[in-house]
């Protein structure tokens, strides 16, 4: 598949090193810039017009503040594509989340991109947990949200093929739960000593 993913950071490179078999360009806003040597072994730099040009999936991995504005000046050629919103609304002084009971993140980029498939995913753990999804236990779990069914079988199959148990929650709106869910692991990795070590999975019998 190709895939863009906005955003070179820790999600980005993490998601990008575990989708290895596909073909992958990275949306930077300097594909000169020197800081992107290392993650030139990952995959492909263009500016974030020319990814998501050829690409049918597309990963927002930005921080949530410039998402609305990177992603509006790209609308049109988002038309059709599957958008996976792997963004968290979190406040600025880091106090919990900005949204929520009434909307999501991920609401928000769909008004803003109506044509576009807008998925959550990836969202919910640690950039280390994206890197590396196996523990002892087993596979962790990745809970997706989406409206189009389509749209969220196929980032399911991504996430199962990382090596992630991925399991679709439910329609997109479900994503104000699961914004909600990645701050609970948030507070417990930086604010209840976990650490970043962790990584919630569903057991069933
Ligand atoms: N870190 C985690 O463990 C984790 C886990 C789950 C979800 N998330 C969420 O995932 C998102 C990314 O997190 P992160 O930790 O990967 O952040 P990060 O390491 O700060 O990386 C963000 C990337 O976005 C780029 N960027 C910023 N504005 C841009 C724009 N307008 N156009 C193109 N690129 C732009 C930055 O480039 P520059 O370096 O040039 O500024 C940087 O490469 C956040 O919304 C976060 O809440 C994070």
């Amino acid at each position: 598949m190709d895939i863009a993913i906005l955003g070179a950071g820790n999600v980005g490179r993490a998601l990008a090193a575990r989708l290895a078999g596909h073909r992958l360009t990275f949306g930077v806003r300097d594909p000169q810039d020197p800081k992107h040597a290392a993650t030139a072994t990952l995959g492909a730099l263009a500016s974030p017009e020319d990814a998501v040009r050829a690409a049918s999936l597309v990963v927002v991995a930005l921080p949530w503040r410039e998402t609305e504005r990177a992603l509006a000046a790209l609308g049109p050629a988002l038309a059709g594509k599957v958008v996976v919103d792997a963004t968290n609304p979190i406040r600025a002084d880091f106090s919990g989340l900005e949204l929520g009971h009434d909307d999501s993140g991920a609401e928000r980029l769909q008004r803003l991109l109506p044509q576009a498939r807008v998925v959550k995913a990836f969202n919910t753990t640690g950039a280390e947990n994206m890197a590396d999804p196996a523990y002892p236990g087993g596979r962790v779990t990745m809970l997706i949200a989406g409206d189009d069914p389509a749209a969220t079988a196929t980032v399911r199959a991504l996430a199962d093929e990382m090596g992630f148990d991925a399991r679709v929650a439910g329609p997109l709106a479900l994503a104000r739960q699961l914004e909600q869910f990645a701050w609970l692991w948030i507070h417990l990795a930086f604010k209840a000593g976990f650490g970043r070590a962790f990584a919630f999975r569903i057991e069933a019998r």
